[in-house]
């Protein structure tokens, strides 16, 4: 699998679609799956049942996932708090999308379905996650301020060992109809 952690706002989703198409894998974003399981949203979850039941039904459903067919996963924000999951990402690729806090609520918006992004010791929960996400990471990858085609492509390259010299062992084969989509993306003529 291909993981895309990161923090509120990082664009996991964003990216993932689009790392997903290039390469031709199905996109999986895990808050859907559970929000389709449970057949409600996960702020009423929070709001019904609570944080802690919420994060048992993520790492549950993040296992299931794991075992399950190859594809580009996208897990919620809090989802690397838990050890089991930390635990069940070891093997797997994970990609970290950092966003610096700032751009994060500038990005997240307004959006009322993420119940902490109004948290007001948001900057704490921001701070304390750093951690846990920088140990699980396979590659980080910095993304404020960045075009999404371009943190993209980035990751793309570092998967398939063509970005130089970052130390990153290639994860995969690039088939060709991602390098004519990297070649588009980028605009440029044959990327190499
Ligand atoms: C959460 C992030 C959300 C979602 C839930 C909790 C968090 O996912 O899982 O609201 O604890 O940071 P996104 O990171 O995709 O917004």
């Amino acid at each position: 699998m291909i993981v895309l952690i990161g923090f509120m706002g990082a664009g996991k989703t964003t990216v993932g679609r689009l790392i997903a198409e290039r390469i031709g894998v199905p996109f999986v974003d895990s808050d859907l799956v559970i929000e389709d399981q449970q057949q409600r949203a996960i702020k009423d979850v929070f709001a019904e049942q609570g944080e802690a039941a919420f994060r048992d039904i993520e790492e549950a459903t993040i296992a299931q996932l794991l075992a399950g067919p190859a594809a580009v996963l996208s897990l919620g924000g809090g989802a690397c708090g838990r050890e089991g999951t930390r635990e069940r990402l070891h093997g797997h690729t994970v990609v970290y999308l950092h966003v610096d806090l700032d751009e994060a609520i500038r990005r997240a918006g307004r959006d009322d379905r993420r119940p902490l992004l109004h948290d007001p010791h948001l900057p704490d929960l921001y701070a304390g996650r750093l951690e846990g996400y920088t140990a699980t990471a396979t590659i980080v990858c910095r993304t404020t301020g960045r075009r999404v085609q371009d943190i993209g492509l980035e990751i793309i390259d570092r998967l398939t060992g063509t970005a130089d010299g970052d130390g990153t062992q290639g994860v995969l084969v690039r088939p060709a109809q991602a390098t004519a989509a990297l070649s588009d993306l980028a605009g440029r003529p044959g990327h190499g």
